[in-house]
Parts: C-alpha cells; sequence; structure tokens
C-alpha cells in the first residue's frame, strides 16, 4: 500500500502547533473519552493504551506521557525474535570492546548514497557517541543513506528520543500520532516508543541523527534575551490523528532496543490510533523560522546563542546534547575578527551541513558531510578563512550569511567513534592541513588591535 502525497500534510495549519503542550486530536469526532483515560468500553470500541515517556513519578513540569485510542493494542504481536540478517552498524553503548577513541579532528566527505535498495533501517549507522541506553544517560550520533521506502514495517526505538535532520530528500514520516512531512532544512523528533515508518518519496536520502537517552529535548532557557527569539514554541508542529484499519498480514514491528535490532509480526497497522491526547508526542521543526541573536558592536558570540534545542544532563546549564545552527544572519560587528575564534572546548562537537558552505571553512566541508572536533582538541577557521578574514580588514561593513544551514550536535560527555566510522574511505585524512598553512603573525612592537582598515595591524610607535 504505497503511501501518496496526499496523505502527508503540506501546510503548517495541516497541524497543531506548540511545544510541550497537552494536545489532543481526533480523526473521527468523538473518539476521545470524556473525564477520564480510561473507561470501561471506550467511545467507537476502541482499547486505551498509555505510552509514558518519563518516569510515572517525575515531577509534573518534566512528566511526558500520552494516551492513544486504538483498534487494536500495540501488545497484539508475535514474539520478538532477534532480526536476521543482523544490523552491524548500531550501538547503543559505547565501551572499549566496540568502538575507539581518538582526538583528533575528524572530517568526513558527503557518503554517497547506495544504489542498492536500501531504507531508513537499514541504511541507519552509527558515528559515534558516548553512555549507554542501558543505564539511561548518554547519546549517539548516526547518518543514514537511503533510497527507497519502509515496506509493510515500522521501526521503535526503546533507547532514546531521535532527533533526524533530513540532508538530502524529504521524509514521509507515519506515527501512531499521525503523519509528518519533513523537508531538508526541517527536522522531526521522534521520542522513545513511539513506532513510526519512513517513506522517500524522492528516493535518494541522505541525513543526520542524533540520539539522546534518558531525557528529552527541551527549548534552552533565554535568560537576559527575554521572552522572545531563537525557536519559537509556535513554530513546532505536532500530527493529528490518522488511522490505517486495513488488515496488514505479515506487517513486521522493527524494535531497536539496546542497540540491537527485533522483528515481531502482527497482522495489523501499529498506526491505527484513531484519537490521543497528551503531551509525549512526535513533532518538527522548520529551521528556516528560527529567529537569530547575536552581537551588534563587538567579538564574536558563543554558539549557544544559536540553540534551537537541548536535551539536558542534571547539572544545570550542562547539556547531554545540544541541537544548534548557523543559519543566513547579518554579521555587523566592528573591529572583530568574524568568523568564529580559535578554541578548545570541554564538550565534544560533531558538525554537520544541510546545504551551502559554512563561515570557518572555505572548502573541504560539503553538504552531507560531517566533522568531529572532541573535548579539547583545539579548532577554529582554515588559514584560507583566516587570511582572507584579516586582509578584508574592518572595512567590510555588515555582511550577509546567505544560502546555508550548518548544525552542530554538542555534548558534555566523551564520543567515542565507530570502527567503520574511523576506517571509512570517506574520512578526510588531509583535514589537518587546512589549519597548517597558519603562519605567525608575531610582532612584538604591535601592542594595539588592529582598527585600521588594511587588515595588517599597526606599529605602535
Ligand atoms: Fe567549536
Amino acid at each position: 500500500m504505497a503511501p501518496k502525497s496526499s496523505d502527508f500534510p503540506s501546510a503548517d495549519s495541516d497541524y497543531q502547533s506548540g511545544f510541550g503542550n497537552h494536545f489532543s486530536s481526533e480523526a473521527i469526532a468523538g473518539a476521545l473519552p470524556q473525564g477520564q483515560n480510561s473507561p470501561l468500553v471506550c467511545p467507537l470500541g476502541l482499547y486505551a493504551e498509555q505510552i509514558s515517556g518519563t518516569s510515572f513519578t517525575a515531577p509534573r513540569k518534566l512528566n511526558q506521557r500520552s494516551w492513544l485510542y486504538r483498534i487494536k493494542p500495540s501488545v497484539t504481536h508475535e514474539p520478538f525474535k532477534p532480526r536476521a540478517p543482523k544490523h552491524e552498524k548500531l550501538l547503543s553503548e559505547f565501551s572499549q570492546v566496540n568502538s575507539a577513541i581518538n582526538p583528533t579532528q575528524i572530517r568526513w566527505k558527503p557518503v554517497d548514497i547506495p544504489d542498492e535498495p536500501t531504507d531508513f533501517v537499514d541504511g541507519l549507522y552509527s558515528v559515534c557517541g558516548a553512555g549507554s541506553s542501558f543505564l539511561r544517560h548518554g547519546f549517539a550520533i548516526h547518518m543514514y543513506t537511503a533510497n527507497i521506502s519502509m515496506e509493510n514495517s515500522a521501526f521503535c526505538n526503546a533507547d532514546g528520543d531521535f532527533l533526524i535532520v533530513p540532508q538530502t530528500g524529504r521524509l514521509w514520516v507515519t506515527t501512531e500520532c499521525g503523519k509528518l512531512q519533513v523537508s531538508p532544512g526541517e527536522i522531526v523528533i521522534l521520542p522513545q516508543g513511539f513506532r513510526f515508518a519512513i517513506d522517500l518519496p524522492d528516493g535518494p536520502s541522505r541525513g543526520y541523527v542524533a540520539e539522546v537517552f534518558g531525557t528529552h529535548f527541551q527549548l534552552p532557557d533565554l535568560g537576559p534575551i527575554g521572552a522572545n527569539g531563537l525557536a519559537s514554541p509556535k513554530d513546532f508542529l505536532v500530527p493529528t490523528a490518522s488511522f490505517e484499519q486495513e488488515s496488514r498480514p505479515g506487517y513486521t514491528i522493527i524494535q531497536k532496543f539496546g542497540g540491537e535490532l527485533f522483528t515481531a509480526r502482527q497482522d495489523f497497522s501499529p498506526f491505527n490510533v484513531v484519537a490521543w491526547h497528551g503531551n509525549y508526542v512526535p513533532y518538527k521543526y522548520d529551521l528556516s523560522k528560527f529567529c537569530p541573536y547575536n552581537t551588534v558592536l563587538v567579538d564574536h558570540g558563543d554558539p549557544s546563542i544559536n540553540t534551537v534545542l537541548t536535551a539536558p544532563t542534571d547539572k544545570p546549564g550542562v547539556a547531554l546534547l545540544d541541537f544548534v545552527i548557523f543559519p543566513p544572519r547579518w554579521l555587523v560587528a566592528e573591529h572583530t575578527f568574524r568568523p568564529p575564534y580559535y578554541h578548545r572546548n570541554c564538550m565534544s562537537e560533531f558538525m554537520g551541513l544541510i546545504h551551502g558552505g559554512y563561515e570557518a571553512k572555505a572548502d573541504g566541508f560539503l553538504p552531507g558531510g560531517a566533522s568531529l572536533h572532541s573535548c579539547m582538541t583545539p579548532h577554529g577557521p582554515d588559514t584560507k578563512t583566516y587570511e582572507a578574514t584579516i586582509t578584508g580588514g574592518d572595512n567590510v561593513g555588515p555582511h550577509r550569511i546567505r544560502d546555508t544551514m550548518a548544525f552542530m550536535f554538542e555534548s558534555c560527555l566523551m564520543p567515542r567513534i565507530c570502527p567503520w566510522a574511523l576506517e571509512s574511505s570517506y574520512v578526510d585524512h588531509d583535514y589537518y592541513q587546512c589549519w597548517i598553512g597558519l603562519k605567525s603573525h608575531f610582532n612584538p612592537n604591535n601592542t594595539r588591535n588592529s582598527h585600521n582598515n588594511n587588515g595588517h595591524p599597526e606599529i605602535q610607535e
């Protein structure tokens, strides 16, 4: 039963909007019980089923759960069995046994999309990560290259939440809460435990996935910015209920559980939810709606100013995983080195590029590629970018960065790298060369900042 374009929402108004709301949606009016969650017999003869995204006793401000009213309950399936053939490139617990560490700066060229038929599940592979889904603390960064839709099957990730960043090809995502259409330039969050299927209407597709264990994504606090700015809650879109009731013989649930895949058969679609309500939901966000804040006089702000979503740890201000973007924006700072500064960070930074170029790299960092700068590993603009910036001097005026969307997954945990990612033929072994040409501009007689117009430091008399 191939999905059709008309099955998927095309306008924002086809969704519910908001972040962290208690939503409700009915595909048939009257399907939601009134006054209680679990009546003796639900309206329309549906089964009531709760999905909990936090422990039952989590504080109210963190508690996430939804009630699904479905034609048959999820439990109606044959036993799970290890999937054959085994998926060899997924990890949810990172240790010396299965992954390596390397503090060097690593960059990957865009991985080719395979010619042989590959769906989202088979095309998904872990790149790096830290911690453990078993211990409910950690993260994994994956990528996918795929070209066909999932067929007669749904995926369920018992390990954590997926934040998917498509780079090439739209995703038609069918979930238990309804359908989402996600284009490159948008992201979709599929929380732990939700069953979903991904169709690829454009064929060849590629993208990035961050997975967090034991927590969920939140909007960052805004502090002195005030009540508005960055990602606005109203721009997060949540699907409306839709359901399938036809018999689906041989339908397969693929469960990722501790990084391993298991399958179970059932004879119906898991997308049989006629109505639902709650605050534990899949959602999407269009990155072009982000309202960036930035320096308006001097210096380069820390990249945290562009945080879209954050998955927190228990330590205030310390992220298990931040999702940060580098969107089109104006650079206006005076007598300032405008690209990102050279730095070493106690956090680890994985970067990807959806389209365009990235301001700190003149070349080599390509759409669909990636880089990893681990904890305390130095990095910053390449030689070409540095030289072009100081040669440009102070008289460059306001400059608009256009036609780009780079992003970063940043974590306080130290990532271990999967062997297939470290040994991949797409590793750019010449990456270090982009900094080797940085030459000394040291002049012991110059004690002033450069405020002149030719970019060369003035000599103080
Ligand atoms: Fe950095």
